[in-house]
């Protein structure tokens, strides 16, 4: 909620086991936030909420809180949801879309809960394009919906919350991945394999499974020091649904954009190597570093992991193999863990190796004695990040 001396109250959303990362980021930005389940709260100006969206690498999203109250009937939910301060986050004219999930309450019909809010949006700023009231929406929806102003309506055990979305896209969708080759990690999770490692941005990093080179161009963005949201060739800012706000102030917005970009360094100044065996894949990795703006700090090539060269370590080598979740996937699966950590123990000794697992059984096959970073999920599949020093 906004407060009378400006200040808002902020979460940035994660997946679910990325809070202290995200937290961490926020303290490297000078914020102090609190670890919830599903993100880090904190309270802050306007400025920081630009910031967060600039920098953050591993947030879903970063959402105001625009309301909670307490509702057990229609009535009462339409009396708080007039007060609620709509003109701040919708333009008149403007489109919406409401995102209403609902547990152990006594109103539980999300799309007319959705239906009441947007009754009291359309008193406060008149009449509002509207679409997806109450319903979640799949990602391409999401993307597509993007313009539209989302509110996020969370009702638990009676007590609402409502939270004005401050990002529009979700903040994996930095700009720079179109191209897509198979099973492609999203960008908040690579960034946050990459801080799970430990990664020190001045140490070598490689990623022999590099399939459409997330992790890798990740590692670039972070060692030059730009930003996800400058991470195109042009470096300027990917869109923010606050930038369309009514009260945005775009000459403060300005000088965060600036002050990021007076940050970039002009080179990685340490190897960054993806390598995957498919060559299309390697194809896909080069546009997509180009779109980031980072095709000259990251060395990709085709080749099976038996032919990999690493640099001059110790490094990292990070990476997100396949981990054949179906039938008769796991047998070739067991012999390409243990050639992996035969080739890492051959080439690679005192690296570190941190893999996304979903399987206790195949990382065991490297041979690499592991510890878990943190558990996730990955398109609906548990995993975990286990990093361990090849010895
Ligand atoms: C889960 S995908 C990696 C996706 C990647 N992180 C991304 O963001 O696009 C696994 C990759 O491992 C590659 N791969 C499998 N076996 C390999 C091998 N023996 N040598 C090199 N690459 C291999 C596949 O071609 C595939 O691109």
């Amino acid at each position: 909620m906004t407060k009378t001396d400006g200040t808002l109250d902020l979460f940035a959303i994660t997946a679910p086991g990325l809070e202290p990362l995200a937290a961490a980021e926020l303290r490297a930005m000078g914020i102090d936030g609190v670890v919830e389940p599903g993100g880090v709260s904190w309270s802050g100006p306007p400025g920081q909420m630009y910031e967060a969206n600039l920098r953050l690498r591993t947030a879903s999203r970063v959402v105001v809180r625009a309301a909670s109250f307490r509702a057990r009937t229609f009535f009462e939910l339409e009396r708080h949801a007039r007060k609620v301060p709509w003109d701040r986050w919708v333009n008149r004219g403007g489109a919406v879309r409401l995102r209403v999930t609902t547990k152990k309450s006594k109103l539980y019909h999300e799309g007319a809960i959705a239906e009441r809010l947007l009754d009291a949006i359309t008193r406060a700023v008149g009449p509002v394009a509207a679409g997806a009231l109450g319903k979640d929406e799949d990602e391409a929806d999401q993307l597509e919906a993007a313009d539209a102003q989302l509110f996020i309506v969370r009702f638990v055990r009676d007590e609402c919350v409502i939270s004005a979305d401050s990002s529009g896209a979700l903040l994996h969708f930095r700009g720079y991945r179109q191209a897509l080759a198979k099973a492609p990690l999203r960008e908040t999770l690579a960034a946050a394999m990459l801080l799970g490692s430990r990664w020190n941005p001045r140490a070598p990093l490689l990623d022999p499974m590099c399939g459409s080179g997330t992790i890798v161009i990740e590692g670039a963005l972070m060692a030059r020091g730009i930003a996800p949201g400058l991470a195109n060739a042009d470096r300027q800012p990917r869109p923010f649904a606050f930038t369309s706000w009514p009260d945005f102030d775009s000459a403060a917005w300005e000088s965060i954009v600036d002050r990021a970009r007076g940050g970039i360094r002009p080179a990685a100044g340490l190897p960054i190597l993806g390598s995957d065996r498919d060559e299309g894949a390697i194809q896909a990795a080069a546009a997509n570093a180009a779109r980031a703006g980072v095709g000259d700090d990251v060395d990709l090539s085709a080749r099976p992991l038996s032919a990999i060269e690493p640099p001059e370590g110790p490094g990292w080598m990070v990476s997100n193999p396949p981990y054949g979740i179906r039938v008769g996937e796991r047998d070739p699966l067991r012999n390409l863990y243990s050639a992996l950590g035969r080739t890492l123990r051959e080439r690679c000794p005192g690296w570190t190796l941190a893999l996304l697992s979903a399987d206790r059984m195949l990382e065991g096959h490297t041979g690499v004695p592991f510890d878990d970073a943190f558990r996730t999920s990955n398109g609906g599949i548990p995993v975990r990040l286990v990093v361990g020093r090849v010895e």
